[in-house]
């Protein structure tokens, strides 16, 4: 708000939320509005041209700088919502056809687990339902064809971007694409703070698989970008896919934390990332 300096009485502050100009509906943590988080500044349209996807008016070598130097940026539009309706619905449905594995399983297969506690490994706390697909190519054909309209395309993006040759097969090193879907359950669902090594994923993808005031209401993605919180909640719509260099701390804000907890439930923040290594 402007300053205050005239004899007129000093206009009364209604709330605290003035102050900071968060809106009201946010349900962040009361520290978190000190940061007064920054939206994606670098956003672009999606072209498709032959079963592959570009950023529009912008070459890949010049995104890859782009998200290098800047952080963070985003593809609008990249798929239709009712393919992504489907992913999801397929998604639980083969969870309910396979047993869920323990916590930190980290097998070399197609498996299904609820990550909930302290990470082991990141050492952050941690509330989900991952399903990995790293035998992507051992998945029955129907499911198999139903991710592939999403993962196929977002591979050939990300090698593109980045220089690398991933595939869905192990590669010499053992290296490969590994598709993960991820939710984020209304009631909790959420990812403290973490990094990655930059290589050799170089960039990460995040492709929203939900939408926000149908699906959930509250809770996503934020990178830490030059000591500010950037947040991805009013901009990371279904189908949007977030693309971020990978060695920038990110945390994933609590999902709807005024719901009632369910990891089978549809209802949550679902999103669709791309693992190399
Ligand atoms: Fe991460």
């Amino acid at each position: 708000m402007a300053a205050w300096f005239g004899k007129e009485p000093r206009p009364r502050l209604k709330n605290v939320f003035e102050l900071s100009s968060v809106s009201l509906r946010s349900t962040r943590p009361f520290l978190a509005l000190k940061s007064n988080p920054l939206r994606i500044q670098h956003r672009f349209k999606t072209e498709w041209k032959d079963g592959s996807f570009s950023a529009s008016g912008i070459s890949f070598k010049d995104l890859f700088d782009l998200v290098m130097s800047e952080g963070v940026a985003e593809l609008n539009g990249v798929f239709p919502a009712d393919v992504l309706t489907d992913v999801r619905q397929a998604t639980r449905a083969w969870g309910h056809a396979n047993p869920v594995a323990p916590p930190q399983t980290y097998e070399d297969r197609n498996y299904h687990a609820i990550e909930s506690g302290i990470s082991p490994r990141q050492k952050t706390p941690h509330n989900y339902h991952s399903y990995n697909f790293y035998r992507f190519n051992q998945l029955e054909d129907a499911f198999r064809s139903s991710l592939k309209r999403v993962f196929g395309p977002m591979l050939q993006f990300q090698n593109a971007l980045t220089g690398n040759e991933a595939g869905f097969e192990p590669d010499a090193q053992n290296r490969r694409a590994r598709p993960q879907v991820i939710h984020y359950p209304s009631g909790g669902g959420m990812f403290g703070k973490h990094t990655h090594p930059l290589e050799p994923q170089r960039v990460g993808l995040i492709l929203g698989l939900s939408k926000r005031g149908k699906d959930f209401e509250t809770g996503g993605t934020h990178f830490g970008v030059g000591g500010r919180d950037v947040s991805s909640e009013e901009d990371h719509d279904i189908g949007d896919l977030i693309l971020f260099r990978f060695d920038i701390p990110h945390w994933i804000n609590w999902v709807d934390p005024v719901e009632t907890l369910d990891y089978d439930s549809l209802r949550g923040r679902w999103t669709a990332v791309l693992p190399y290594y």
